[in-house]
Formats: C-alpha cells, structure tokens, sequence
C-alpha cells in the first residue's frame, strides 16, 4: 500500500513537471531550450544538495522567465500572475503557489533580499545557468555580434551576482573567471577586425 502511495506521488509531480514543461515551451521555445531547462536541472540538483520543497523549486523554475517578452510589466511581475492562474489550473495548493510566486517575484534580487532557500535555490539555479551555458544564452540575444559579446559578458556578472548559496557559488567561479576571460578575448578579437 505503501508502496503505491509513494508512487502515486511520485507520479504525480513528475507530471505535474511535464504539464508545465511543455506550457513553457510552446510559449517560449527558444528560452526554455537556451536557458530554462538548464535552470530547472540545476535546481532540482540543488534542491537534493540543500532542501527546499522540490514541487515549489520545479515549477519556480520553470515558470521563472515566463513574463518575458511582454515589454509593460517587468517580467518578474507578470511571470507571478501567470504562474498564479497556471498553478491553480493543475491544483497546487494556494500555500506552494505563494511561495512560488515569491521565488518569482524576487529570482532577479539582490542575494539579500531571499529569504527562503526555495528563492535561493531558484535564483541560484538561474544565475548559474546564465554562467555556465552562457553560449546559449547568449543565442537569445537580438543584437549585433559586437554587442552580443558585451550583453553576453554584462549577463555573466549579473548571473554569477545572483548566486547566493556561498557553497555553489564557490563551485561556479572557476567557470565564471574561465568564461569572462574567453569572452573579453572575442570581444577585442572582434574590435581588431572590424577597425
Ligand atoms: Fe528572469
Ligand atoms: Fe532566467
């Protein structure tokens, strides 16, 4: 009985993902491709390293930039009030929705500002996946290559600023340091070029 109590569960926030997987995805293709499927894996990894309630991390990160490309609103704001009617849709409860949409809410504040490790975890996972697939996030850039490379190394820092487990953080800066020097690289390399 046990047994399938614990699959039933199981079962249920596995789909409960998928159902929020593919909502984000058919609305943004190229950002849950580039950036929020990292983000989610990385969360879920840190959920299994420091706690947290594993139902409010997933759907926090996958919903986190879900407000983007709506240019009245910040994204954060509109990326709550969405994730409040998709939840209530797939019958979260009204206390794991709150505190999903204050990891949403706050996935872009200061390190101070989170006060649950659920806001930690997402907005370390966020700022991670912007530093180490800082390639791919750097794809979802409209602007010029010139520029591309000063977005691409402006978004590392504000990346590797949104960390703020010290432990995870530590294990990211090698990346960090690594990348930031690549791009500076690429950039000048550019610039020669182009004189
Ligand atoms: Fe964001
Ligand atoms: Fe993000």
């Amino acid at each position: 009985m046990m047994g399938v109590i614990y699959y039933s569960k199981f079962y249920w926030v596995a789909m409960a993902d998928e159902k929020l997987k593919k909502i984000v995805y058919q609305a943004h293709p190229n950002e849950y491709v580039c950036h929020v499927a990292f983000v989610y894996k990385i969360a879920l990894d840190l959920q299994k390293r420091f706690g947290g309630n594993r139902r409010v991390i997933a759907a926090a990160a996958l919903l986190h930039d879900h407000g983007r490309g709506h240019h009245d609103k910040p994204h954060q704001e509109l990326g709550a009030a969405l994730a409040r009617k998709i939840l209530k849709k797939l019958n979260y409860q009204n206390d794991e929705i709150e505190q999903v949409v204050t990891c949403i809410l706050n996935h872009s504040a200061r390190a101070s500002a989170k006060s649950s490790i659920e806001e930690k975890i997402v907005s370390s996972a966020d700022g991670a996946a912007q530093v180490i697939y800082s390639p791919l996030f750097g794809l979802l850039s409209k602007k010029e290559p010139c520029e591309k490379s000063a977005w691409v190394l402006k978004h590392l820092a504000k990346g590797f600023a949104k960390i703020s487990l010290p432990e995870f953080k530590q294990e990211v800066a090698p990346f960090y340091q690594q990348l930031k020097s690549i791009n500076c690289e690429s950039v000048k390399v550019f610039r020669s070029i182009t004189k």
